[in-house]
């Protein structure tokens, strides 16, 4: 055997020495049975060769033995070529399974951590958070933060009251906002979770995320109605150059209600991957669970164009 791990067969020696031949332990236990069966001897004492004790019946007896045995060998023992395409498919297959190993989430897939269609998002670092209010009572995270100021600038010189009613919560602050509204409510846990996200997986958690009323109509504040205003319509129409978006669109696939007040930033490679690879995968295992449906719904198809 050489280095390579392969076991050549003898191409040169057409009728190799029976001493040269494999003991039990090399011949596959399939052989190993068959030549037990032709001789009803184990191989080991047919393989012993002694001159002395051979005469021309003898030779004819070894050969009657060699013969078969060695074309059963070689017709099992694989040959280079075979031996190499062997260890390659099994290099491709140890390799298959550890790239599977590899690729396999370190956690749970983005389905797995979600809870009542909202996904589960880290605390944003207290220490990354600045101030989008004068008096600092609403803060999110800095590059948010940043092109938010711009964005409240912007709507202000257009003449627009664009309010933040809402940024980066902690998941205790979302603990009260979800289960002592639910209690006051009388709500269970699917309809609470419609309109809110519990803690741990709201948007707000990761300090990418601003919920924003219109000044000059607070009545709207956190409702449908909010859609009908004049910062609405600029948010709709600005939001993008600050690389905001609205989070949660009419029919979305998360099944959560339509916020048109919540809106998310996603202008750094944090924040769109925060976003953007969980949602990813859970449309991706959405679609796998409905493998028939090709043509896209209408909101789809209009998602595409203003994508
Ligand atoms: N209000 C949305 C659902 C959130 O907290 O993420
Ligand atoms: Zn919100």
């Amino acid at each position: 055997m050489d280095d390579t791990g392969l076991s050549p067969i003898s191409d040169e020696l057409p009728v190799p020495e029976l001493s040269a031949l494999p003991t039990t332990q090399d011949i596959p236990e399939a052989v190993r049975e068959a030549v037990r069966g032709s001789t009803g001897t184990p191989t080991q004492t047919v393989s012993k060769r002694n001159p002395l004790l051979l005469g021309v019946g003898g030779l004819g007896v070894v050969a009657l033995i060699a013969v078969p045995l060695v074309l059963a060998l070689r017709s099992s023992t694989p040959t280079p070529e075979a031996n190499l395409s062997d260890s390659a498919s099994d290099t491709a297959s140890v390799n298959s399974a550890s790239n599977s190993a590899s690729s396999a989430p370190a956690a749970p897939d983005a389905e797995e951590q979600a809870l009542l269609g909202h996904l589960l998002y880290e605390e944003a670092p207290k220490a990354e958070l600045e101030p989008i209010t004068p008096d600092g009572s609403i803060v999110m995270r800095r590059a948010a933060a940043e092109k938010f100021n711009q964005m409240m600038d912007a709507a202000t010189a257009d003449g627009i009251a664009l309010v933040p009613l809402s940024g980066f919560r902690s998941v205790s602050e979302q603990e009260a906002i979800f289960f002592d509204v639910k209690a006051e409510r009388g709500e269970d846990p699917t309809k609470r979770a419609e309109v809110s996200a519990p803690p741990g997986y709201s948007e707000h958690h990761t300090g990418y995320a601003v919920d924003l009323g219109d000044g000059n109509h607070p009545g709207s504040d956190l409702q449908f109605d909010f859609e009908d205003t004049a910062a609405f319509k600029w948010l709709e129409e600005n939001a993008a150059y600050y690389s905001f978006e609205m989070s949660f669109t009419k029919n979305n696939s998360m099944g959560v209600s339509y916020e048109p007040w919540h809106w998310r930033f996603v202008g750094d490679r944090q924040s769109l991957e925060t976003f953007y690879r969980a949602k990813n995968q859970q449309e991706r295992r959405a679609a796998e669970q409905a493998p028939s449906r090709t043509t896209p719904t209408a909101e789809e198809a209009t998602s595409d164009q203003t994508r």
